[in-house]
């Protein structure tokens, strides 16, 4: 009896001794399981109010994921768009069009937004219709006219180029590559688009001296105006507000008397919301021209001299916009007043957004797309 324990000692000794070898001698890829988490930095102004979530931590690994599959081509039915396409980071992640053409050339029936602090985005497209940023990543990728193609299909197409293994390995630790991860992933990279360094952003932390007319520019537009007092204001404020320059409302600002587009009516069903639109981020507002849900608008000029002199009445124009007598509201401002709100405008572009090599397309130099890197595969 007494043997026998000593065997089982022994037994258990030399077990738990192999476990601590082969601890010692774990081989790096085994070590490099757990991902490591990722570190969201952004100025406390912007508010704690993010859209993060437990079911999609983000780690280092995910978010460098994510942004390959964000620039990868192969996620588009004939290998011809990516997410980067219609979102290019020198345009903050928009494209310079009013619409955008998908993988088999049919535009898109809004225009392609800019990206940006996303974060703190509750509710995504120009009419709110998707809650999360995983919610939103699986229409581009298989809207008929977008990206067009399932999935699934995404990724079987993924299996078959050996460099992702190693990459969703990495981010989730284990090479196998799914629908859900795909969308994990590219979520986790949106999040971490946050724009903090444009002059507005010194200005507000005391770092920077706006120039005279970009001052007058920013007090017109949080300034209301009040005709019978003598106050001069552009009245931006109340819906694009706060650092963020934009609050989660859906406003009509006057664009048309008879919306063609319903807006928010789309998601909502209710006649009081046709015509309605998010209040989308001004941020980095100069570089994403053409303006508006349908690129109606060339430039910041045209915009300015809309609300300036065009708000049009409609049964659900913004309250901000009309008189108590429902007649929209026209602030009329000066071509000096016009000037001052354009230099405020061009205060909000963060030059090293579009520059940061963390957005930046990873197969831009490496020759992506050329048969020697990867080999295309065509469904
Ligand atoms: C063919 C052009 C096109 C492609 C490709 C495309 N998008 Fe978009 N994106 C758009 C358009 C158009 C909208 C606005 C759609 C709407 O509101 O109905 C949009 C809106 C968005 C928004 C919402 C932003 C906000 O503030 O609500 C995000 C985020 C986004 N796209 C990310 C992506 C990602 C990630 C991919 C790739 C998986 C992608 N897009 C591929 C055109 C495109
Ligand atoms: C009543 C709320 C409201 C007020 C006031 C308002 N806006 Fe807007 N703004 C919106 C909405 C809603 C949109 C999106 C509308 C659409 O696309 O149909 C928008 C869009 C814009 C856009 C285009 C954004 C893009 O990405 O295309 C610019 C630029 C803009 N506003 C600037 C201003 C300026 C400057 C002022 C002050 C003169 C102002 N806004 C006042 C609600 C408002």
């Amino acid at each position: 009896m007494k043997r026998h324990y000593r065997r089982y000692g022994i037994v258990l000794a030399t077990g738990t001794a192999v476990i601590f070898l082969a601890a010692a001698f774990r081989p790096p890829h085994a070590a490099r399981r757990n991902p490591t988490p990722y570190t969201l930095s952004y100025p406390a102004y912007f508010g704690n109010r993010i859209n993060t979530t437990d079911d999609n931590p983000l780690t280092n690994e995910g978010v460098s994921l994510g942004r390959h599959l964000f620039y990868e081509k192969r996620l588009s039915a004939n290998n011809s768009i990516s997410c980067g396409s219609c979102h290019q980071q020198a345009h903050a992640f928009t494209d310079g069009r009013a619409f955008s053409p998908g993988f088999d050339g049919v535009f898109t029936k809004r225009s392609a937004m800019s990206l940006c602090n996303l974060l703190w985005v509750r509710h995504f497209f120009w009419d709110g219709r998707a809650a999360s940023p995983e919610e939103q990543v699986v229409t581009p990728l298989t809207d008929a006219h977008e990206m067009g193609q399932s999935l699934d299909s995404s990724a079987r197409k993924l299996r078959a180029i050996h460099s992702y293994a190693p990459l969703f390995t990495a981010a989730f630790g284990s090479d196998s590559i799914t629908p859900d991860r795909i969308v994990r992933a590219i979520a986790q990279f949106e999040r971490t688009l946050i724009s903090a360094q444009s002059p507005y952003d010194r200005y507000i932390r005391g770092e920077y001296q706006p120039t005279v007319t970009e001052q007058r520019g920013l007090v017109l537009f949080y300034t209301n105006p009040d005709r019978n007092r003598g106050i001069r204001g552009a009245g931006c404020g109340n819906c694009h507000s706060g650092p963020k320059v934009f609050n989660e409302t859906y406003h009509n600002n006057g664009l048309d008397s008879i919306p063609t587009d319903p807006g928010r009516a789309d998601v909502t069903g209710m006649d009081y919301d046709r015509g309605r639109f998010r209040v989308v981020t001004l941020r980095n507002i100069a570089l994403t021209a053409p303006y508006m849900h349908d690129g109606r608008f060339a430039t910041l000029q045209a915009v300015i001299d809309h609300y300036s002199d065009h708000i049009l009445p409609s049964l659900t124009l913004s309250p901000s916009l009309k008189d108590t007598a429902n007649r929209p509201v026209n602030v009329q401002l000066t071509p000096e007043e016009k000037a001052d709100l354009l230099a405020f405008l061009r205060m909000l572009t963060d030059s090293s957004f579009i520059t940061d090599p963390r957005f930046s397309d990873p197969f831009a130099d490496a020759g992506h797309h050329t048969k020697t890197d990867h080999h295309i595969i065509s469904e």
